[in-house]
């Protein structure tokens, strides 16, 4: 969708305005955000997982038993990568609902892109890390956790307290989700009205449990993405195209 499609859409309209009308707000975000400024997604053509090496190195089992110094340097480069993205106007339209509607935000993506937007628009936005953060590390034994800038993972670090391994606090499959993240969005999504779905298959679970539950509760489901999901048969109102293009125009006083 083009921006003078995305403004005469009546059904970007209508978002604009169920999500001006919300009391209880809250999105569930995904890869497809992070695209724009660079990020590759995982599943699709050009997606991470492309690379038979990289779904080997989202598994808890490779770092305990596996290729370890492999996995941690692909991810001592995902953490150099991040420090030359920016937030993309997703990011940022994003932001300013959060800021403006005080809407709840659940990601599974591991950047932080969401809380520097929101930082450059002059506020906090509380983001619910799904599946951790690459900005922190921890020991894979006590969890301790350590700023990420503060660890080489290409030289095998160790934890101060235990001498664990250091890992980013990132989650994998095999591991459990965090707990106090998992349990917030959980009741955002049980209490929201309105649930905003951006830029994600919705293929992965438990994470994928989430719009769910808002939608069993009688939220109104927004799906933004320029694809068919496993989350589409939820939405009341899908706005097929891309997050950075479609999102700008629904924050309330823009557009
Ligand atoms: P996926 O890679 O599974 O899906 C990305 C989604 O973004 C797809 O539905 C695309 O159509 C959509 N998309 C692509 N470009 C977009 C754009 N510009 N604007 C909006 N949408 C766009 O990513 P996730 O759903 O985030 O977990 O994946 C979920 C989890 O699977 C990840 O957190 C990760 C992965 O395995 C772990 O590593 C535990």
């Amino acid at each position: 969708m083009s921006d003078t499609n995305v403004i005469s859409d009546p059904e970007v309209q209508r978002a604009r305005e169920v999500l001006a009308n919300a009391r209880r707000p809250f999105a569930f975000i995904g890869a497809g955000l992070s695209a724009a400024s660079g990020i590759p997604t995982f599943r699709g053509p050009k997606g991470a997982y492309s690379d038979p090496a990289i779904v080997d190195w989202v598994h808890v089992e490779t770092f305990e038993t596996g290729d370890r110094a492999g996995m941690l340097r692909w991810y001592e480069e995902r953490k150099d990568d991040l420090k030359k993205v920016w937030p993309n106007p997703g990011h940022y339209a994003l932001a300013r609902l959060g800021i403006q509607n005080s809407m709840s935000v659940a990601t599974q993506n591991v950047d932080g892109l969401v809380e520097q937007a929101a930082l450059e628009e002059g506020a906090m936005v509380e983001v619910l890390h799904l599946h951790g953060t690459l900005s922190e590390a921890r020991c894979h034994n006590c969890r301790a956790v350590y700023p990420a800038s503060r660890v080489d993972y290409n030289d095998s670090p160790k934890c101060r307290m235990c001498d664990g391994p250091l890992r980013p606090n990132v989650v994998w499959f095999g591991e459990e989700l965090p707990h106090h993240a998992w349990e917030d969005a959980m009741i955002a999504a049980v209490h929201c009205d309105v649930c905003l779905l951006v830029g994600t298959s919705g293929l992965v679970y438990p994470a994928a449990q989430i719009p769910e539950s808002a939608k069993e509760r009688g939220a109104t489901v927004i799906e933004v993405n320029p694809a068919e999901t496993a989350l589409s048969e939820l939405a009341d109102i899908r706005l097929v195209g891309k997050a950075e293009t479609i999102l700008p125009f629904l924050v309330a006083d823009e557009g």
